[in-house]
């Protein structure tokens, strides 16, 4: 569990490690790039953006980094120590670079947003730096690079949304998919540094975001997760002036098959509506579970981070989705030590994860960034060893809850959604419920595959996995 901390991962089959590209046909390219992400889902849905455009230009994916033309990562600005780990990994790059002449290396996504040109002063052999919003100019800046000039193009967008790309699916289980819906943000949390290196919010075309689900359901993935900062606020006119938001879109995408399960990520706690909760109760397939972070139990710091809500209205939220979908699994990201925050504070971030019960949580200690309202408007006056104890009683409450939470799943039974192996045997299947737990369950003689769904009873847990066998 302590490797979540300060590592924000959401897909255990990810956790911690950057991923990199299946090889696509060897000889269908000319040459190849190797791409890392790091960060949010976003990030990865970015590289398959990416990818596709690459391979527009005859560049295939590689595994292999020593066998790369192109060495591309895609970087994180969230906190201070996602900064290092990309910096770290620029290091290890430039030896390759030294060894092999030719090779371009670019850095792509919030970092290079956040630092621009100075970021090549900064890692002298870093060829491309290249912003969220400026991949459609990857070939050109490739090529600039290729003459041995430095290339940059950190250009933010107002209506990019990449709609007409259809994303190469890197690394994939053939299963689930990210499907970006909107980039950006327009909220101005204090301590967050996205509507700085993302920019501002739009949505994008519903009407291509359900071409890219029915395309992905033919392909025979089975789950979907509609990905954005702030999916709650999506909304979208098109040219006769309709408009669609979220509970409408989530309802259409959910139309695309009863096999399709649809999730979704990030809500925020001010935007969620009952008409999203309606629809999700309306559709099977439509997974019971919620990421809402709440950040702070504090009113006093709420009101700091600029959440816009309060621990009264984030409460009510959470009756709601527990009234309207009773099986209903809640997510949070939580962070500890935010400016001023004192004990008092730290006891209500710990009363409203009990209220909440939240089966999971991400969770951090605050990491002040250059430019953010928080930086330039508090002090970072939590000294890090009483972040570091606050951060440890979270995860404590969190370890207990989760445990808490998958010990009530024991004698029910449950659909899974088979996604491939256990991690620890081929034996054994591993899939999720509709809560996003994870399950994991004898294979015996049973002829099934991955995309299969089946039902399983539960019988033993872990507190991060239920354990059990097929009944149906
Ligand atoms: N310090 C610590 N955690 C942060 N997050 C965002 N900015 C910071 C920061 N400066 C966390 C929030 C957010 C998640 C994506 O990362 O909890 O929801
Ligand atoms: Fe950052 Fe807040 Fe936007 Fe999330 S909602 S990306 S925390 S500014």
């Amino acid at each position: 569990m302590l490797d979540l901390v300060n590592d924000k991962v959401q897909d255990e089959s990810r956790q911690g490690e950057a991923y990199a590209p299946f090889q696509l046909d060897p000889n269908q390219y000319q040459k190849r790039f190797y791409i890392e992400s790091y960060g949010c889902q976003m990030n990865f849905a970015d590289s398959e953006i990416v990818a596709s455009i690459l391979n527009q230009e005859g560049f295939g994916a590689t595994r292999n980094l020593e066998e790369a033309d192109l060495i591309l990562i895609n970087t994180c600005s969230i906190r201070e120590k996602a900064e290092l780990t990309v910096r770290k990994r620029l290091t290890e790059f430039r030896k390759l670079k030294r060894n092999k002449k030719g090779v371009l290396v670019g850095v792509l996504g919030c970092m290079a947003e956040r630092l621009k040109a100075q970021l090549l002063e900064e890692e002298k052999l870093v060829d491309m730096v290249v912003g969220p919003d400026a991949y459609r100019a990857l070939p050109g800046l490739i090529m600039e690079a290729e003459t041995g000039q430095k290339a940059v193009n950190v250009l933010l967008s107002r209506d990019e949304t990449y709609a007409d790309i259809s994303p190469v699916r890197l690394d994939s289980n053939g299963v689930s998919a990210y499907v970006s819906i909107m980039r950006g943000c327009n909220n101005m949390c204090s301590f967050c540094v996205v509507p700085f290196t993302r920019g501002r919010e739009r949505s994008r075309d519903m009407n291509s975001i359900v071409s890219e689900c029915r395309d992905l359901f033919e392909k025979g993935f089975r789950e979907v997760t509609l990905l954005g900062q702030n999916v709650d606020s999506y909304y979208y006119t098109d040219e006769g002036n309709n408009a669609v938001n979220f509970a409408q879109l989530l309802n259409t995408v959910a139309g695309i098959s009863p096999l399709l399960r649809v999730r979704f990520s990030t809500s925020h706690p001010k935007d969620i509506t009952d008409e999203v909760l309606y629809v999700m109760a309306a559709h099977h397939n439509i997974c019971k579970y919620i990421h809402l972070p709440v950040q702070s139990g504090s009113n006093r710091v709420l009101q700091l981070m600029n959440r816009t809500y309060t621990r009264e209205w984030y409460k009510a939220r959470v009756e709601s989705i527990w009234k309207i979908l009773p099986d209903c699994g809640i997510s949070a990201d939580i962070i500890a030590g935010f400016c001023t925050e004192t004990e008092e504070d730290h006891q209500q971030t710990l009363e409203i994860m009990e209220f909440s019960k939240y089966d999971y949580s991400y969770m951090f200690f605050y990491s002040e960034r250059p430019g953010t309202l928080a930086q330039r408007r508090f002090k970072d006056d939590v000294p890090e060893e009483v972040k570091k104890r606050r951060l440890a009683e979270i995860v404590q409450v969190q370890n207990r809850l989760s445990f808490e939470s998958n010990l009530k799943d024991i004698g029910t039974t449950c659909e899974v959604l088979i996604e491939g192996d256990s991690r620890k045997t081929d034996k054994d299947w591993k899939g999720r419920n509709s809560r996003n737990k994870v399950v994991v369950f004898p294979k015996l003689d049973h002829d099934l595959k991955k995309g299969d769904y089946v039902t399983v009873k539960i019988s033993e847990c872990t507190q991060g996995t239920l354990l059990g066998h097929i009944v149906k």
